[in-house]
């Protein structure tokens, strides 16, 4: 999501996207994905949206790892909501940069680490919580990456996955045309053509229970200005569409949990 994961404008560099080429993913740092929770944009609300989502159900310490963490911020927000080992694995070395430049400004300790989500490097249920954004609508065959994330998963902890799938939405109205017809953007992925069940369905087949899958983001256009004030400024409003039949058909994301 950040989406980022959650989509936006696909910008210049986005183009060279390949899937499996860490050096088309990197770039210099954006200022919109430096920690700063005080900041009024639509990245933070996205972030609060999914804390406030994940609270209820967050183990209560343990080790936490974001899998294509890109920025790590919402693997930072966690440990700021509970006394996790934080580790972020991305195989771009910008994230690598950005995680360890958020985590100096957040003040809390953790691991930026290069590797693969097609091949942690870590032993069969090493974390208490595995989490991704943004990241499994970029494969072709991402039940790949759910299996390792929930092959590292403990025993009753937590899996949480938030996804950009290609279809129309109010955030991204501006992209309908393109969702309509493009196959995908470039020759990169960038949403994803599954539809929620299918994810659930992966997500089952990697062994997780309790899976749940809900649309989310009914947000005003991008392209309208002023849309980041009418988010925070109506909050309880935009949110409360969150897991409605109504952000199924006009919600740009979805918000995958599960147990192990
Ligand atoms: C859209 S970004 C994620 C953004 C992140 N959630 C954030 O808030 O900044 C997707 C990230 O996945 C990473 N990525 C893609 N394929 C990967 C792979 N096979 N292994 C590790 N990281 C990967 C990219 O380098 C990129 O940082």
């Amino acid at each position: 999501m950040t989406a980022d994961h959650a989509a936006h404008p696909h910008e210049e560099h986005e183009s060279r996207y390949r899937e499996g080429d860490a050096a088309a993913w990197d770039r210099p740092l954006r200022d919109t994905e430096l920690y700063d929770p005080a900041r009024r944009d639509v990245y933070n609300f996205i972030d609060e949206t999914k804390v406030r989502y994940l609270r209820p159900m967050l183990p209560p310490a343990g080790n936490a790892i974001e899998v294509g963490a890109g920025s790590g911020r919402l693997l930072i927000r966690l440990g700021q909501e509970r006394p996790y080992r934080l580790v972020a694995l991305d195989y771009a070395p910008y994230s690598v940069r950005a995680v360890r430049e958020n985590l100096r400004r957040s003040a809390l300790p953790g691991d930026a680490l290069f590797g693969d989500a097609l091949a942690l490097p870590f032993a069969d249920a090493s974390f208490d919580v595995v989490l991704s954004g943004g990241l499994l609508e970029h494969f072709r065959e991402p039940g790949e990456v759910i299996r390792e994330m929930a092959r590292v998963l403990r025993p009753a902890g937590l899996f949480y996955a938030d996804i950009v799938p290609r279809k129309v939405s109010l955030y991204r109205w501006a992209e309908r045309t393109r969702m309509a017809h493009d196959e995908h953007l470039a020759k990169g992925i960038y949403e994803s053509d599954f539809p929620k069940r299918a994810w659930a369905r992966l997500a089952r087949e990697s062994g997780l229970r309790d899976v749940r899958i809900v649309s989310a983001g009914v947000y005003p256009p991008y392209t309208r200005p002023g849309f980041e004030q009418l988010l925070w400024r109506y909050p309880g409003f935009f949110r409360a569409l969150d897991g409605t039949p109504v952000a199924d058909v006009l919600g740009f994301f979805y918000m995958l949990t599960g147990r192990k």
